[in-house]
């Protein structure tokens, strides 16, 4: 008899609107400041993940996009598989399922590594459907999350998702907080335009270590600037206040922006096209006489634009207007997504 078990779940990516950008510990993956990001619908941009767990089996192994990776050398992920296997032995400890080794299948319907918060769906998936697989229920899976990649801690729920930095120095407080479901501001929508698929060339993790450790300006961002944005989204959010959401989230986006310039060697994450569709959206807010279009840039060219639905049409056909037609195309460069978690 086959005694095999799989689970196969999605996980959508989350768009930060005050970023991470940091870390405190390295390896529990402790960030140095809070962040606040919108979990988009899995409808479009998502990750999926099959695992299945087998007595057959004589050793674990991963596939990303339909190519094997290296487990062994895959500390984090074994971290992840580790902490989430001692969680479920503490519910369940005779789940023989436990014993067994895994076969995890994962894929992304969207560039990966190219700045989309792939590894944010990728490990909030890992982490779920391991739970599913070894039936852990009613547990905050956040910190676990948080071992895989920092930023998947904000994909485990919908709408605006708020991870505290904690200041214990094990870890247990730094997790993901829901600030609003996904159904709180149902006009909000997010346009990602990707510029460039192609594979960043400094990855966050490397990227936010020589941040922190060579740049002068980043010590200011943490100490002064965070705090304070990140009180005002919290009251912008609650006051569906569309204006100074995007403020924010814009000043947010260039200060990350300019830490990653002052590091040494700088980090250059934004591309002249990048550049372009900012201004772009600056005289797009000018001529409408109010900040309604918002745009956001993680480690990569790519632009996230935070938009209220009536705005979408307008700011597309414009779009279209200043973008020739080899580089822009609506089918496939541009998705608008509503905000929310399926
Ligand atoms: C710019 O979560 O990818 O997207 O924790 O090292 O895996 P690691 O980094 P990661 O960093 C994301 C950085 C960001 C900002 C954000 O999502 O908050």
């Amino acid at each position: 008899m086959d005694e095999s078990i799989t689970a196969t779940c999605i996980a959508p990516i989350n768009i930060a609107v005050i970023k991470y950008w940091g870390k405190r510990d390295d390896k529990l993956i402790l960030p140095v400041n809070d962040s606040i990001s919108g979990t988009l619908s899995t409808d479009q941009l998502c990750a999926k993940t099959t695992i299945s767990a087998s007595p057959t089996y004589t050793e674990t192994k991963f596939w990303l996009n339909g190519i094997e990776g290296d487990y062994k050398t895959n500390l984090r992920m074994k971290n992840v598989i580790k902490t989430m296997k001692k969680l479920a032995k503490k519910k369940s400890p005779k789940n023989k399922a436990l014993k067994w080794k895994l076969h995890i299948c994962s894929v992304n319907n969207f560039p990966t590594a190219a700045g989309l918060a792939s590894s944010a769906a990728g490990y909030s998936c890992l982490v779920y459907t391991l739970a599913q697989l070894y039936g852990i229920e009613n547990e905050d899976l956040t910190p676990i999350a948080r071992l895989g990649s920092g930023s998947a801690c904000r994909s485990l729920d919908g709408g605006f998702v708020h991870w505290m930095k904690g200041i214990s120095p094990t870890g247990e407080d730094s997790v993901a907080v829901q600030l609003c479901d996904e159904n709180y501001w149902p006009e909000l929508r997010v346009l990602i335009i990707v510029v460039n698929e192609a594979k960043k060339s400094v990855s966050s993790t490397n990227g936010m270590s020589l941040t922190s450790t060579t740049s002068e300006l980043f010590n200011y961002r943490i100490m002064k600037c965070v705090p304070e944005r990140i009180r005002a989204m919290k009251k912008a959010i609650a006051e569906r206040n569309f204006k100074d959401f995007g403020e924010l989230t814009m000043k947010d986006s260039n200060q990350f922006h300019a830490c990653c310039l002052d590091a040494f060697p700088p980090c250059v994450y934004m591309s002249d096209v990048s550049h372009r569709m900012a201004a772009i959206v600056h005289g797009y807010n000018k001529n409408a006489g109010e900040t309604c279009v918002a745009y956001t840039f993680d480690a990569g060219p790519n632009v996230c634009v935070y938009l209220l639905e009536k705005e979408v049409r307008r700011f597309v056909t414009m779009l279209a207007a200043f973008f020739p037609c080899d580089a822009y195309d609506e089918g496939k460069f541009v998705r608008g997504i509503p905000i929310k978690y399926l």
